[in-house]
């Protein structure tokens, strides 16, 4: 991979970019020995020509970390896992690469007229959210926004809180558009597990972060679809009907380079889309708020606890922030 960064280099120089920068930082003592703190404490290794090149993305995020954190947002940043890498990288590992159907998703969803609670937390209401867990290194975001939306309606539903397994839809959900490591939508996830008729538990498929072949066992499934809702494009308000009156819900919107190193604070961006072409990621919101007059979502990521908030980040709410209100629904479960 190190290999690929000096040909991107000489493309955009050639085009007529003045430097180079991610090879022209010069790093001080200090940057230095904050870089090998933060490869101890993430447990990175290196090989020597990887090492510098590893430095040289790491010192560039931790200053543009520092100079936003300098500045009013309503978020803050911070060193994370994902701190040794560039958003190119980042991209092609854990983002979806080309976009999926999202504006074709017909909707089928009735929004009433309110008025709704002010503020509501599904993680505070009961036991009806379970653990955030880490998609790893495959773009496998859609299948964990799916099971976090269909482990908390069935556990709201009057079931028991399961955790299901998100590698059954890497593996099998291709006929619905799905494409395991390569991205795929809930809602095309929640049909599958409702014609496939059901979905087994993590134990029973563990998680693998890797495409693998189709290994479902119809005895084995525990948790079942019987019609999904999808809202209707752009109908922000309806998503706070249902996180309001009925459960959590997935939503996909799009990524930029700022998000990655969030640490905490309401997300908002003036460099990301709002078209359902462009988003590149999808997570669960399991609740709304508002703080200082701005409202925002509560969203459960899927990648691990040590990422934002432990692993939660908030989102402002209302503006079809990121695309965020572009394609979005939730399972309704057999119980
Ligand atoms: C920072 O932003 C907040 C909220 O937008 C505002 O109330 C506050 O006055 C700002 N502080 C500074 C120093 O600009
Ligand atoms: C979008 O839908 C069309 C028609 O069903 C399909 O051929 C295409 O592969 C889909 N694209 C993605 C990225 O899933
Ligand atoms: C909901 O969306 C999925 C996939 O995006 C689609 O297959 C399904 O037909 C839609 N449901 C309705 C009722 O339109």
């Amino acid at each position: 991979m190190w290999a690929v960064l000096p040909v991107l280099c000489a493309g955009a120089w050639l085009l007529g970019t003045p430097a180079c920068d991610a090879a022209a930082l010069s790093v001080s003592a200090y940057e230095k020995f904050h870089f090998k703190s933060w490869m101890e404490k993430h447990q990175k290794k290196y090989s020597s020509e990887e090492y510098h090149k590893r430095q040289q993305t790491f010192v560039s995020n931790w200053r543009k970390i520092n100079a936003h954190n300098a500045k009013n947002h309503t978020f803050k940043m911070a060193l994370n896992q994902f701190s040794d890498m560039t958003f190119a990288e980042i991209k092609r590992k854990y983002l979806w690469s080309e976009p999926q159907n999202c504006s074709a998703t017909k909707s089928n969803y009735l929004r009433g007229t309110g008025p709704y609670p002010p503020s509501v937390d599904w993680r505070e209401k009961g036991h009806f959210v379970t653990p955030v867990k880490n998609q790893g290194g495959c773009g496998s975001c859609w299948t964990f926004s799916t099971t976090g939306a269909l482990e908390s309606a069935i556990a709201i539903a009057g079931g028991k809180l399961l955790s299901l397994a998100e590698q059954q839809l890497v593996d099998c959900a291709e006929d619905f558009n799905n494409h395991g490591c390569q991205g795929g939508l809930p809602s095309q996830a929640f049909e599958y597990i409702l014609y496939n008729k059901g979905i087994m538990g993590e134990d029973t498929y563990p998680y693998t972060a890797r495409d693998g072949v189709c290994k479902f066992q119809p005895k084995k499934a525990i948790a079942f679809v019987k019609d999904v809702a999808n809202i209707t494009l752009n109908d922000e308000e309806a998503m706070v009907e249902t996180v309001a009156l009925y459960n959590p819900v997935s939503f996909a919107f799009e990524v930029t380079e700022d998000f990655i190193q969030y640490r905490k604070g309401i997300y908002s961006s003036t460099s990301c889309h709002k078209t359902p072409d462009k988003v590149n990621h999808a997570v669960l919101a399991v609740g709304y708020g508002e703080e200082n007059g701005i409202p925002y979502w509560i969203v459960k990521n899927s990648w691990g606890t040590y990422w934002g908030m432990d692993g939660y980040f908030l989102i402002e709410r209302g503006k079809n922030m990121c695309g965020l209100a572009a394609c979005a629904s939730y399972p309704i479960p057999l119980v």
